[in-house]
This record gives C-alpha cells, sequence and structure tokens, in this order.
C-alpha cells in the first residue's frame, strides 16, 4: 500500500472578516478513516472547502501538505492533481457538461501517466452506476443535473472510487441517504481505504460509523478541535451531547 500523508497543520481561516477555524490541526495516513464532527455551523465544511482550495476561505496562518508538499498556494486544480478529492455536502450541478466527459478529464488530470482508454472506462463507469444503483444513462447527463439529492451524493461515492485519489473528504455523504444507499455507499468507502486512500468523513450521525468503522474521531466546537480520540468516542458524542464541550475544551489528545 502507498504510504502519504495529509497534514493539516495548526489552520486558521477566516471568510470575510469573521474567523471559523481556529488552530486545527488533523494528520490523515493511508487507509486511516477519521471522523470529524461536531455541531452545526462549528466548521465542518468550511475545513472541506479550505482544505481543497476554495477561493473564498482564507487562511491566515497555518499549513496544508501531501507528503510534505505544500498545498497552499496550489490552486484547486493542483491540488486535486495531488490527489485530493472532495465531495461536497452541496454537490453543484454543471448544466452542459456531460458527467463522462468531465469524469474523463478529472482522471486524466490525476493519472496523467495513463493511457485511458475511453470505452474501456465508460464500461467501468457504467458498472459502478449500477453497484449504486443509478441508471446507466447518467453517464451522459449533465453533471448532477436534475438528479436527486441522494442521488448526488451516490454519484460523488461513485466519482471517489473512479478517481482513485489519495485522499478523500467526504462532507455529508450520508445525509439524504436511503438505508440501501447508506450500505452501498459505507461499502464504497471501505474499498476506498482497502485501495489506500486516507479519508476524513464528515457526519451527524452515528449510523455510518456503524458501518465504517473510524480509526480516529475529531470534535470541532466554534472552530476548534475539542477534542480527538479513537474509534469509539463517536459512540460517546452521540450519548453525552456537544453539551460536554460547553465552556471549554477537553485537551486534544491525539492528531
Ligand atoms: N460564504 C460564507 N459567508 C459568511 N459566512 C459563512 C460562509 N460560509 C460559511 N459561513 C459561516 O461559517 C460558519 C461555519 O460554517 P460551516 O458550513 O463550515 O459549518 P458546518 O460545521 O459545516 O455546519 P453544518 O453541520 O450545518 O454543515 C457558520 O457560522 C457559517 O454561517
Ligand atoms: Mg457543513
Amino acid at each position: 500500500m502507498d504510504s502519504n500523508i495529509l497534514s493539516i497543520k495548526n489552520l486558521n481561516v477566516s471568510i470575510g472578516d469573521k474567523e471559523i477555524l481556529k488552530d486545527v490541526t488533523i494528520t490523515v495516513k493511508s487507509g486511516e478513516v477519521h471522523a470529524l464532527m461536531g455541531p452545526n455551523g462549528t466548521g465542518k465544511s468550511t475545513l472541506a472547502h479550505t482544505v481543497v482550495g476554495s477561493v473564498r476561505y482564507k487562511v491566515n496562518s497555518g499549513e496544508l501538505q501531501i507528503n510534505g508538499k505544500k498545498l497552499n498556494d496550489l490552486q484547486v486544480y493542483e491540488r486535486a492533481r495531488e490527489g485530493l478529492f472532495v465531495a461536497f455536502q452541496e454537490p453543484v450541478s454543471v448544466q452542459g457538461l456531460r458527467f463522462i466527459n468531465y469524469l474523463r478529464t478529472a482522471y486524466s488530470s490525476l493519472h496523467p501517466d495513463e493511457k485511458l482508454e475511453y470505452k474501456k472506462f465508460v464500461e467501468e463507469v457504467k458498472e459502478l452506476l449500477k453497484y449504486f444503483g443509478l441508471d446507466s444513462s447518467f453517464v451522459d447527463r449533465g453533471l448532477n443535473e436534475g438528479l436527486s439529492g441522494g442521488e448526488k451524493k451516490r454519484m460523488e461515492a461513485l466519482q471517489m472510487l473512479i478517481l482513485k485519489p489519495k485522499f478523500i473528504i467526504l462532507d455529508e455523504i450520508d445525509s439524504g441517504l436511503d438505508v440501501d444507499a447508506l450500505k452501498v455507499v459505507s461499502k464504497a468507502i471501505s474499498r476506498a481505504k482497502e485501495n489506500g486512500a486516507g479519508i476524513i468523513i464528515i457526519t451527524h450521525y452515528q449510523r455510518i460509523l456503524d458501518y465504517i468503522k473510524p480509526d480516529f474521531v475529531h470534535v470541532l466546537i466554534n472552530g476548534r478541535i475539542a477534542e480527538s480520540g479513537k474509534g469509539d468516542l463517536a459512540k460517546l458524542i452521540e450519548e453525552r451531547g456537544y453539551e460536554y464541550y460547553k465552556g471549554g475544551e477537553v485537551d486534544a489528545k491525539i492528531n
């Protein structure tokens, strides 16, 4: 298995003049699954957007690295090329951008040395569409165009498997999924893990973590990591709620 490291180091981020993330440090290695949890508005999606390089998010200090290479000054597509894939909480639709063309371009940019056989690629995508319970005609649709919420999430999981990135951030991939889809998507995440990807799952629910056991769990409160622990911390969070962190942070134990 490849050994890669995604390092989010002492990250401070603001949107406009509002400071959102404060001193966030998370280190993800190949084959690890990290769960990032925390109340609404605490900055989880901000972290996903910042790592991928969305321009609205201003990094005041701190560093992002993959295998020691600094990402801070790289464009979104350049970060993707370094092996980063982010499935957003609200996947965008792009009218007129055929899904298969988008995917092919993304794949080639991620794996520039591989010669892609188009026919085989399309077959593979169609097979995965079936695996995710999606119609094969989706290859020809505009990117996410006219898809239901749950269909979009499944399409994100499909992209994750096809693109084979080194690091994956899934922002609430489980929200809006029906029970069957949740199982399939969880299986897909396990597959990505087995293939050596390092994964951050942002979620509000224990349920997906029953299917895919996280190695580490981080709790983000008011933009700060209030606690980090092993996988079973997720269950504890569900039991005690975020009230527990009110009025002070528990020392982060693991990073
Ligand atoms: N473009 C923006 N302009 C101004 N404020 C923003 C913007 N995007 C996010 N915020 C604010 O930043 C804070 C963190 O938002 P973020 O979306 O990261 O939260 P979250 O932890 O993902 O919440 P949720 O669990 O509801 O998805 C919130 O207070 C939000 O209102
Ligand atoms: Mg969010």
